[in-house]
């Protein structure tokens, strides 16, 4: 084969890997109200950056017809970008194929970028849409799960790690999340549970819905397992974006400075009317919080969970901070054991 045919094999196989499952399973995520997998990544990182490992990489399972179901790249399409001109190490599960599933080439994809991500320092983002361990690939799955987790782990406190739901995600599709930093859902099109509705019905007899299972909604409110829910996958992808901007690449790094604008003495006007004198009275601490840092920007977590406590980024004198407040407002601020969760 001369270098000519050598580059056309190349370039269809770019273009094949790039259509992941195929137009059929790509318009049925886009019927779902979901993007895919590069369509993600897109929006996530700055324009032309992302740099992608793996893109032919396939599996080796054998059992149950799967070799007549291979495709380049496989459930996952792994990598690097830029987030506002700093890098990060991202992976997003590709759910057109094989329900974006975890097997033993996916889960070496995962783990290649972690390494990658924890050698160099910089945060990792995953964007996360599958139903877990794939299941004709057995044991080798489970084991897949086994070095995620463990690279979760040791990343733990050195990089930020972030997890991004933007589908029915069950299994070890959410056990890894579940050991990040950050958990970020889409409201309406992204749900995190154990196991699914139809299996939870078969087991146990009870009815349960997607949403009650394990929506965002659920997951904000009730469990607190979700930080921060947008109100589409855009909106959660530009929060993803927002938040890492208060973040530090790594445990040695500071967090990034970004000039505001807002002079760190302005006099603060209008307390009196805001915090009452009377201390039996309860008052917004949010709206106190708006107005101390700069430009009002605060980026709330946990909005809607154990809302005694007020948690979240801003910044001061344009460098980031963490906020931590009692919120008179809710139960006199008084601290529970969710709150200090
Ligand atoms: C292989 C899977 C799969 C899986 C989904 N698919 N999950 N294939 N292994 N785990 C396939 C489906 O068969 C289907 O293929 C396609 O992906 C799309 O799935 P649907 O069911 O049509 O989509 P939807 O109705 O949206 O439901 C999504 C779902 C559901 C809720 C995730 O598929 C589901 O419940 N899957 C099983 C989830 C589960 O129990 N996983 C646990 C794994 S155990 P076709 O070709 O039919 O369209 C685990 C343990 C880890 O992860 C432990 C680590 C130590």
């Amino acid at each position: 084969m001369g270098w000519n045919e050598r580059l056309d094999e190349l370039s269809t196989m770019r273009t094949e890997a790039a259509q992941g499952g195929g137009p059929a399973r790509i318009t049925a995520q886009h019927d779902r109200g979901k993007q895919t997998a590069r369509e993600r990544i897109a929006k996530l990182v700055d324009p032309g950056s992302f740099q992608e490992l793996d893109a032919f990489a396939q599996h080796r399972c054998h059992d149950f017809g799967m070799e007549q179901s291979r495709t380049l790249g496989d459930g996952v399409v792994a990598g690097s970008g830029l987030v506002d001109g700093r890098p990060i190490h991202l992976y997003a599960q590709d759910f057109t194929v094989l329900g974006g599933s975890l097997g033993e080439t996916v889960a070496a994809k995962i783990c290649k970028v972690m390494d990658l991500a924890l050698r160099h320092g910089t945060p990792l983002v995953a964007l996360n849409d599958s139903g877990g361990a794939r299941i004709q690939e057995g044991v080798l799955a489970l084991a897949g799960y086994a070095d995620i987790f463990y690279r979760n782990t040791r990343a733990s406190g050195v990089i930020p790690q972030l997890s991004v739901i933007l589908g029915p995600c069950a299994g070890g599709a959410v056990y890894s999340p579940g050991l990040t930093d950050f958990i970020l859902m889409a409201e309406g099109t992204s749900h995190m549970f154990i196991t699914g509705p139809e299996v939870i019905k078969t087991v146990t007899g009870e009815e349960v819905s997607f949403e009650e299972l394990g929506g965002a909604a659920a997951h904000a409110s009730k469990s607190g397992v979700a930080h921060l829910t947008g109100a589409d996958e855009d909106q959660t992808l530009e929060l993803v974006r927002s938040l890492l901007a208060y973040l530090p690449a790594n445990n040695l790094e500071d967090p990034p400075p970004r000039p505001t604008g807002d002079p760190a003495d302005r006099r603060l006007d209008g307390l009196p009317e805001l915090v009452p004198a009377d201390g039996n009275l309860g008052y917004d601490v949010r709206e106190l919080v708006r107005r101390v840092v700069d430009q009002g920007e605060f980026l709330e977590i946990h909005e809607q969970y154990a809302r005694n406590i007020v948690v979240g980024f801003a910044r001061h004198d344009g460098h980031p901070v963490g906020v931590v407040a009692n919120q008179p407002a809710v139960l006199a601020g008084g601290l529970d054991c969710y709150a200090t969760e």
